[in-house]
């Protein structure tokens, strides 16, 4: 939620830090705001998108060499300009901040700071920073950033400039991200990679509860009492062309077309001459054999890769399973020990729920295994044991290939899980593993009949309500599936267990209602059938996710979108697709922003 961008060094600063904000967009596009400071202290701030701010500020060129700028998801006070950052603090004193995250103790700051004369412009609760940076500030920026930082309450990350301090920017961490990035004689910070991977890929990660010092030489890492913390320099592999849309009309698109090779990086070495092999994984083939029960935790898309693992876990490695969502189950008293195996799934690593439940679960003992998309993210410090899904860099807002290549790997962890605990024989794991190899050549063939999916969105894109329905494995597809299309084309949308619909939702359907139903060959298949006729019955238009060679469902359903045959666990990495370009097709049709849907931001750092 919110973007941060911060340069210090010896170039003038304004196009790298647009740049850097239209690369953080995805992080939250209510307002946008720039600050460049050389000498004096210019600010632009606009309510919409970067493209808004970058008409304001306009093309001619600005000499400053240092700057802030912020991309804003609204949390504190609405969507309006004096809401935006960068924030100054009182008028003339020369303190900006730009903030991400939620100070909890704002209101009790804001009433202290304003008895003290303090004037305040904005709503927000990121204000009090700058005001408080201003009553700690006696001509020393870092101290006055230190001695703020240890009074406020929250999760958050913020970037401080004074006026008087030229070539410095202060910045601090506890709980959202922040990451600098390194070229020689100038420095970058900010709230994730993309900002400056046109100019670096060579990056030090800021830990929570530290503050960092900028300047064109070099960043100093402190702990918040001051010490000094030595920071090695790590270098990324991403570059910066994945973060083009390579001609792609948007970057949903590009990404879910680059799911097989999602998949087949995810798979990567992990699988070679048939031996599966899952380095990371810090738990001994005893302690695997010993576990009791396996819980994985996670929000929105996660969550429905949470719950593909959890049918293939007890299906190939018979371990009680289960899979909750991480803001329901940190406040649960939920009951796990040291035998139990937490599985927390986050494409960014840093969503505050999922870190928040994986503190809860490692304080009570179990074993935390994170699994996320993003190297050196919060969640791979939290953990104990980290596997990374290796879909590359995801820009569009909604998940896609971070699904499937999530659901990728818990096929890998299952069968791994399965084959040390003895419970699915070798000939049966080796005939999976051939099959898994083989999946980013079936979502090729999947994705390639798209021209399948468009006269279905031609027919209802106009619809106001769709249901989704799928049974076993089926269902967290169809969860999904429900989920991609509310979300980039505001329609809508309910998913169920499809033995559920007669519990309630079949009251939704009238003559004409577009009925998703995932029934693709399993031995439940029979059972979604009945489902399926329950739901004609009632003059529903089904639309079926089949396996190719059912030519019988042809009879039962108005539209069928075929997948290609593999294994009936692992036609879930599958059927999602036509769901997501289904999503896609309808969104686009109704003229929308797919890469940026209103009201989300793409990593959820507030609770
Ligand atoms: C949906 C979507 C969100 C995220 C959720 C969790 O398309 O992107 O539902 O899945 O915010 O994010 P991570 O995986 O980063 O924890």
């Amino acid at each position: 939620m919110c973007g941060i961008v911060g340069y210090v060094g010896s170039r003038p600063c304004k196009e790298l830090l647009l740049h850097g904000l239209e690369r953080l967009e995805y992080r939250g596009y209510d307002s946008a705001g720039i600050c460049l400071m050389n000498g004096q202290v210019d600010i632009v701030r606009r309510v919409g998108k970067v493209s808004a701010l970058r008409e304001a500020v306009g093309t001619s060129a600005h000499p400053a060499t240092m700057g802030l700028a912020h991309t804003r998801w609204a949390t504190h006070g609405g969507v309006i300009e004096s809401n935006a950052h960068p924030i100054e603090a009182c008028e003339g004193s020369g303190v900006t901040v730009v903030h991400n995250g939620i100070i909890e103790n704002y209101a009790t700051l804001r009433r202290e700071l304003s008895a003290a004369g303090h004037e305040y412009h904005s709503d927000t609760d990121s204000e009090v920073i700058a005001h408080l940076i201003e009553e700690c500030y006696s001509g020393d920026l870092v101290e006055a950033v230190r001695a703020a930082y240890a009074r406020l309450d929250g999760h958050f990350a913020f970037a401080a400039a004074h006026r008087e301090s030229p070539g410095v920017l202060v910045a601090a961490r506890r709980g959202c991200p922040l990451v600098v990035g390194v070229v020689e004689g100038e420095m970058f910070m900010a709230s994730a990679i993309p900002a400056f991977l046109s100019q670096t890929r060579k990056v030090q990660y800021v830990h929570d509860d530290e503050i960092v010092v900028a300047r064109p030489g070099g960043a100093t890492f402190l702990s918040g009492d001051g010490a000094v913390i030595d920071r090695g320099v790590d270098e990324v592999d991403w570059d910066e062309e994945a973060a083009e849309k390579q001609g792609y009309e948007t970057f949903m698109l590009k990404e879910i077309e680059e799911q097989p090779d999602a998949i087949a990086e995810t798979i990567g070495e992990r699988l070679y001459r048939g031996r599966l092999q899952l380095d990371g994984l810090q738990l001994s083939d005893q302690q695997i054999r010993d576990l009791s029960r396996v819980v994985f935790l996670a929000c929105g898309t996660s969550y429905h890769a949470g719950l593909v693992g959890r049918y293939v876990l007890e299906e190939w490695a018979r371990i009680p399973s289960e899979s909750d969502i991480a803001s329901e189950w940190r406040y649960r008293h939920a009951v796990i020990d040291e035998r139990t195996l937490v599985i927390a799934v986050a494409q960014s690593g840093e969503t505050i729920d999922t870190l928040a439940a994986m503190k809860e679960a490692r304080a009570r003992g179990a074993h935390v295994l994170a699994v996320t998309n993003v190297m050196g993210s919060q969640m791979t410090r939290e953990c104990d044991s980290v596997l990374y899904t290796r879909a590359g860099l995801e820009i569009g807002v909604a998940a896609t290939k971070t699904f499937t290549a999530q659901v990728t790997l818990m096929y890998l962890l299952a069968l791994r899980l399965g084959l040390i605990r003895g419970t699915i024989d070798a000939t049966r794991a080796r005939a999976l593993l051939e099959q898994v190899r083989g999946l980013p050549d079936l979502a090729r063939r999947t994705l390639g009949r798209r021209h399948v999916v468009e006269p279905i969105a031609d027919r209802y894109f106009r619809n106001e309500f769709f249901l989704y329905l799928g049974r076993n494995m089926g269902l967290p597809i169809a969860l999904e599936g429900a989920l991609k299309l509310k979300e980039i084309s505001y329609i809508a949308t309910d998913a169920y267990a499809a033995g559920e619909m007669k519990h309630g939702p079949i009251a939704l359907l009238e003559e004409g209602t577009p009925v998703v139903v995932i029934a693709t060959d399993s031995h439940v298949y029979e059972k979604v059938v009945s489902n399926l006729e329950e739901v004609r019955a009632r003059g529903a238009h089904v639309i079926a996710v089949a396996t190719e060679g059912n030519e019988a469902i042809r009879e039962l359903a108005e539209h069928v979108l075929y997948l290609p045959r593999t294994e009936p666990e692992l036609q879930a990495a599958l059927a999602v697709l036509p769901l997501q370009q289904l999503a896609y097709a309808i969104a686009t049709r109704r003229g929308l922003d797919v890469d940026k849907p209103r009201n989300l931001a793409k990593t959820v750092t507030v609770e």
